[in-house]
């Protein structure tokens, strides 16, 4: 019999890190079984980061659910010297913390750094940019955006949060998915730019031999969360699947990347 749907407190027993890193993450090109790169986020998350001229140098970044993953850090991490990652699990930040100590089994992040350093046009500072990240990342926390209050005591408000494909899969439905929204909010400062990476009308991915729970949601819907959660200047892009029937490893029918500012109070 098949296993059932994986969600909530199943991501403690069923998600594998490596395994997840290997069907997603082997390179920024990377085709996943439905034939789908994920290369769009991270050409977006440059525009966001090197053309808005959002961030000052010396900003102060929160990324939540970060997963095993710091692809989604590398554009902005070039103008910042603190990063908090927030994670749910404590295989994934023990992946994350392996690949900032250079441990031997950690993920190789080089070919995206690469694909980074080419968008900037200057292929040969991916070493420095990879080295810049490793020091900017100064903690990696727990978080569990289901929670009224998701993360531990933080000193400070941040410039930029950054999520990427995790408040559709971390919240079991609407209600969560706004509560969460609100709850980061508050974690950035008034002026602070949140960039979003996710899927849409999603109701499952899979990898590792187990299917994991997606809320289906659209970016209409996303749009009226964040303007009721307080932020101007909201830019959402579309990039629908370009393999839509093949889907064993997720049904969405395609990708989104949202960017917005937080009001000033
Ligand atoms: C699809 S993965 C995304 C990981 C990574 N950010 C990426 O870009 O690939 C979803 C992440 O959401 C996290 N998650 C699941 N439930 C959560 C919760 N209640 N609160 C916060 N994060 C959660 C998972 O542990 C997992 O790391």
């Amino acid at each position: 019999m098949a296993a059932p749907i994986q969600k909530g407190t199943d991501y403690h027993k069923t998600f594998g890190s490596k395994a997840y890193l290997k069907t997603f993450y082997t390179s920024p090109e990377c085709i996943d079984e439905d034939g789908e790169a994920l290369t769009p986020i991270f050409k977006e998350f440059h525009e966001i980061f090197n053309s808005t001229g959002r961030l000052k140098p010396e900003s102060r970044l929160l990324d939540v659910g970060s997963g095993p993953t710091i692809h989604q850090l590398i554009s902005a991490s070039r103008f910042c010297t603190e990063i908090v990652c927030a994670e749910y699990i404590e295989n994934n930040r023990t992946e994350i913390e392996k690949w900032v100590k250079k441990d031997p089994d950690m993920h190789d992040w080089a070919p995206f750094f690469k694909f980074v350093a080419d968008l900037e046009g200057d292929s040969s500072s991916w070493e420095a940019r990879q080295s810049h990240l490793r020091d900017a990342i100064k903690e990696v926390i727990p978080c569990d955006l289901t929670k009224p209050e998701p993360f531990p005591p933080l000193q400070y408000q941040f410039d930029v949060v950054t999520i990427s494909f995790c408040l559709e899969v971390a919240c079991p439905d609407r209600e969560t998915y706004s509560a969460a929204v609100r709850n980061i909010t508050r974690l950035l400062k008034p002026g602070g730019t949140l960039a979003l990476a996710g899927v849409t009308n999603q109701t499952f991915y899979s990898f590792g031999g187990y299917k994991f729970f997606t809320l289906h949601i659209d970016s209409s819907f996303m749009r009226e969360v964040f303007e009721k959660a307080g932020y101007v200047d909201i830019n959402i892009k579309s990039f629908p699947a370009t393999n839509p029937e093949n889907n064993t490893v997720s049904d969405c029918d395609g990708l989104v990347v949202l960017h917005a500012r937080k009001a000033e109070i």
